[in-house]
């Protein structure tokens, strides 16, 4: 049983750079390669959704240099995947308010996001970017009413989320050892299964991700039930 929709909160750039005596900057550098990897693995394991948290609202307390080179790499990681993207049928959802960044960002994202939406979707990649779970809320609930709805159901919340339309990660997995979820997707992950290993994000392979898996596999997932085993 391969979880439907993976979540990874893909931290330890910084540590994994500090460690080769780097700037940190070098770590996001590797850690792409680490992402285009997990996209590729992801994909032929049968995961049908992938999420990665790339930058949070928090994020912009780091040094300006810092943020500047990780959304350019962002960017340029993007532009020079969607052709292989398109041909492979990814679809590629932005998760986060983008209002916060220049408008040619803006305009690159939508273009990169449009050019992939006449995909079939074999797989949805959601990057998570100026994300954070509490803005999600707040937005969700300033577009309810602006709607006029004034009694929402949980179904009706879901359906103002970024990830609106999505089942919720079955897995989410944190790389770099530490336990907790940093404001990440606070509504959707109420039952998912969550996994953390100490690899820094830049070491993190394939086999990391099929560990995480086979993990997932052992648990007993009750959503607050009971095992019908044990009754
Ligand atoms: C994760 O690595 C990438 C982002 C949060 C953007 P970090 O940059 O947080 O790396 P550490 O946690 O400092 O090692
Ligand atoms: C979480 O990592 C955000 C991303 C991976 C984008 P952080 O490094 O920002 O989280 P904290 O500060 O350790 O909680
Ligand atoms: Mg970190």
């Amino acid at each position: 049983m391969i979880p439907w929709h993976v979540a990874i909160i893909m931290d330890g750039n910084g540590r994994w750079a500090i460690k080769q005596s780097l700037p940190r900057v070098f770590g996001h550098k590797r850690g792409m390669e680490t992402v285009k990897t997990i996209i590729q693995v992801a994909k032929s394991i049968g995961i049908k959704i992938l999420t990665l948290y790339a930058f949070s609202t928090e994020n912009w307390k780091r040094p300006k240099i810092e943020i500047d080179s990780l959304l350019s790499l962002l960017i340029q990681f993007l532009q020079d995947e969607t052709s292989k993207f398109i041909k492979t049928g990814i679809r590629l959802r932005i998760l986060g308010d983008l209002s916060k960044f220049p408008q040619y960002i803006r305009n690159e994202l939508n273009k990169i996001c449009k050019l992939m939406s006449k995909n079939t979707p074999h797989f949805e990649l959601n990057i998570a970017l100026n994300y954070g779970a509490r803005q999600e809320l707040v937005h969700a609930f300033k577009e309810m009413l602006k709607h006029g709805i004034d009694d929402p159901t949980e179904q009706t919340i879901s359906s103002f989320l970024y990830t609106a339309g999505q089942p919720d990660p079955d897995l989410v997995i944190r790389t770099s050892g530490e336990f907790r979820i940093s404001n990440f997707l606070l509504w959707q992950i109420a039952y998912s299964e969550i996994y953390v290993t100490s690899k820094l994000w830049p070491d993190f392979t394939e086999n990391d991700l099929k560990a995480a898996i086979s993990e997932f596999q052992k648990r007993e997932r009750r959503f607050g039930g009971v095992n019908i085993n044990n009754k």
